[in-house]
Parts: structure tokens; C-alpha cells; sequence
């Protein structure tokens, strides 16, 4: 598949701005486990998936950006030299890292760019990660530049965070910027030190997409970071010396109880039962033990359901049917919630079956037709060489 794409964007790119062009290309990713974790500096275990954003790029002799999405089949022209604001737009996100990367001293040079997805936007899965990740790699490789890999999924992840405005933590851009294929990482997001999982040969990666995204999402996840920070503010009173929900114990957390609103409570316990359950499942991995693995994600779905309340009423719905399935591990949401997309581990001899009887029970009950397809562990970003 990746050659064909890169083939056809190479002649769009002819037929568009004449020449040829480097093609990059970043994933989407999944989360097998550790959700809303990574902004309070605790552990995610994420895999990149067989879903990218291409970029074709070719310099030009000024200062301009001029991105093409064949998604979107629309052009917008940037100028590096007269500043550039947010618009509230796709292209917010190319721009956003092209800013952030001269803000941090990374002179650009202008470029031709062709940008193509196939990440499901607004799913869950990262499609905004994606697109920062193989802008950043493609303006900087355009312009000779060389940057650590750790330092661009950073500042991919300030783009999104400054210029686009949400305050997401580091997981996506750093599972899009470093995955490995055949692997789910398990990482420490204080210090962005990472364990490389590998994924059992006959265990799949099944993705459902419950194609409904509720408006609550982004203000929602806002609101959720806020809870967490109130709750270290309340906490510290008691616990002094912690920096984040990390830093503080279950055993704590329930001493403390007394101090914590209700709501800010059962935030605070969603987020530290989460990261003591991403450290069991990674320990129930090694050994190849998926039943644990799969209990721990039904452990995780209910406390995002019941404590932090980010899933839905088709989240729940589509994890309900999975988990009554022949050769199903586990499932659990996956990403910030309010829609989007479900994981599941399936034995691959019933990925099949799952896929039929899934999808039928959902579009019974719901009425809506779910996308539900299997994707490898892919590798993080790189250059496409034909
Ligand atoms: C979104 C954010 C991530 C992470 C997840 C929830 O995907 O971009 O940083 O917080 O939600 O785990």
C-alpha cells in the first residue's frame, strides 16, 4: 500500500508544483492501556498504527509554505516571515509546528508541500499527532535540518499545546515520532524513558470506530486536566513535595479522601489505579499472560466510564459486544473518550468473526455502520523511499 500512495503523490505533486518530491510519512497510534495518564507524568502503553499522514515536499527559494490536503482538496499559502495565527483550521497544525520549530531557533526553509491521510480524523487516533509529526520531519529534512527525534515529538507536542490550543500530554506525538513495529512501548512520561513490548504473533489489534464523536470532546478534556490539577493542589496540602497525581498513592489517595470534593475524588483515583494498572499489564505482557492483560483493560474502560467519565453510551455499547465474543482478550475505549474508536486483543483466528458479529450487533442497536479493521504495531516516522 505505502508504495502505491507514495507513487500517486509523487504525480500529484508533479502535476501540482512540478518536480519530485521527498515523501514523509507519521502514524496514528492506539493505546492498549494508561488513559489520561500521560498529562499528570504517568505511564501509557501506545503502538503505532498502519495509518499515516504522508507529506510530499520540495523546497522553494522564499519564505512561503504552501500545503495542498488532498483530503480536504483545498491550498493554503503561509508566509514563515509574516508571522502566522492560529485559524482554527487543518492547516492549523502544519503551521503550528512550522512556528514552533522557528521559535526554537530551526530557520525553515519555504517548501511545496502535498498532504494525504489515512488516520480517521477525529476518531481517537491521532490523526492530529500524525499530521505535526510528518510536518516537523518534513520541513526539517527539507530545510537540512537535524533534530533528535525526542526533541521534534516535543516540539510537535507545543505546537498543538500553544498554537492549536489543546492541552494534550506527550503520548501521541511521541508513539507517532518513535513507534516500533511489532511493538506497544510502555512510557514513563515524566521521563520519557520507555520499555519496547512485543506483541504476541497471534494476537491482533482490532479497532473498532463507533463513528460518533460527541462536541464535548476538547472542553471536556481541558476540564479533566484541570480536575487533576486541583486535585495535586489539595492533595499537597497533606502530601507535600508531590508535583503530580504520579507522585501520589492509591493507600494515599484514600487517607486523603476527606480533603477531595467528590468529583475531583474519583478523578484523582481514576488516574492513579490507572498507572498502577499500565505497570501490571506491561508485567503481564512479558510473560504472555493476555487474560490479565485483558482484565486489566475491563478494569480500565469501567474507570473511565464510572470515575473520570470520558467514554459514552456506544463506547460501552461496542465493548459489551466485543467482550461476548470467542478468542477476545480484552477491550476498552482508547484515547480521550466521548466517542472515537474502541481496542481490542483478538485472537487472530477470530478476528473474522469478531469483525462480522461486532459490526452487525452495533449497527442493529445503533443504527450506524462501524468501521472495525486490524492493523500491525507499525513503525514511527520516517522518510518513504520508493
Ligand atoms: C488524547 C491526548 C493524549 C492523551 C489521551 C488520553 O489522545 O492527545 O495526550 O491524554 O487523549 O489518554
Amino acid at each position: 500500500m505505502g508504495t502505491k500512495i507514495t507513487a500517486e503523490l509523487q504525480q500529484k505533486f508533479r502535476e501540482r508544483y512540478g518536480g519530485r518530491a521527498h515523501v514523509y510519512r507519521a502514524p496514528g497510534r492506539v493505546n492498549l492501556i494508561g488513559e489520561h495518564t500521560d498529562y499528570n507524568d504517568g505511564f501509557v502503553m501506545p503502538a503505532a498504527i498502519d495509518f499515516y499522514v504522508w507529506i510530499a515536499i520540495a523546497p522553494r527559494n522564499d519564505r512561503k509554505l504552501l500545503l495542498h490536503s488532498t483530503n480536504f482538496s483545498q491550498t493554503v499559502e503561509i508566509d514563515l516571515q509574516n508571522g502566522v495565527a492560529p485559524r482554527n483550521h487543518w492547516s492549523d497544525y502544519v503551521s503550528g509546528v512550522a512556528v514552533t520549530l522557528e521559535r526554537a531557533g530551526h530557520h525553515l526553509q519555504g517548501a511545496n508541500l502535498l498532504i494525504h491521510g489515512n488516520v480517521p480524523i477525529g476518531s481517537g487516533l491521532s490523526s492530529s499527532a500524525a499530521i505535526e509529526v510528518a510536518s516537523g520531519l518534513a520541513l526539517l529534512e527539507n530545510s537540512g535540518l537535524a533534530v533528535h527525534r525526542l526533541e521534534l515529538v516535543k516540539l510537535c507536542r507545543r505546537a498543538e499545546n500553544d498554537f492549536v490550543g489543546a492541552r494534550v500530554g506527550i503520548m501521541d506525538q511521541f508513539i507517532s515520532g518513535c513507534g516500533q513495529a511489532g511493538h506497544a512501548l510502555m512510557l514513563d512520561c515524566r521521563s520519557l524513558e520507555y520499555r519496547l513490548l512485543p506483541l504476541p504473533r497471534d494476537v491482533s489489534l482490532v479497532i473498532c470506530n463507533t463513528m460518533v464523536k460527541h462536541e464535548l470532546a476538547s472542553g471536556e478534556y481541558n476540564t479533566r486536566r484541570a480536575e487533576c490539577e486541583e486535585g495535586v493542589r489539595l492533595l499537597s496540602g497533606s502530601l507535600p513535595g508531590i508535583r503530580a497525581l504520579r507522585d501520589v498513592s492509591l493507600a494515599e489517595l484514600e487517607a486523603h479522601a476527606g480533603t477531595l470534593p467528590e468529583i475531583i475524588y474519583k478523578r484523582c483515583r481514576h488516574v492513579i489505579s490507572e498507572d498502577a494498572r499500565v505497570t501490571k499489564a506491561a508485567a503481564s505482557l512479558e510473560p504472555g499472560d493476555l487474560e490479565a492483560f485483558g482484565a486489566l483493560m475491563a478494569e480500565s474502560h469501567g474507570s473511565l466510564r464510572d470515575d473520570y467519565e470520558v467514554s459514552c453510551a456506544e463506547l460501552d455499547l461496542m465493548v459489551e459486544l466485543a467482550v461476548q465474543q470467542e478468542g477476545v482478550y480484552g477491550a476498552r475505549m482508547t484515547g480521550g473518550g466521548f466517542g472515537g474508536c474502541t481496542i481490542n486483543l483478538v485472537r487472530t483466528d477470530s478476528v473474522s468473526d469478531f469483525q462480522f458479529r461486532v459490526g452487525d450487533a452495533y449497527q442493529k442497536s445503533t443504527g450506524l455502520v462501524p468501521q472495525i479493521f486490524v492493523s500491525p504495531a507499525a513503525e514511527g516516522a520516517g522518510e518513504v523511499k520508493e
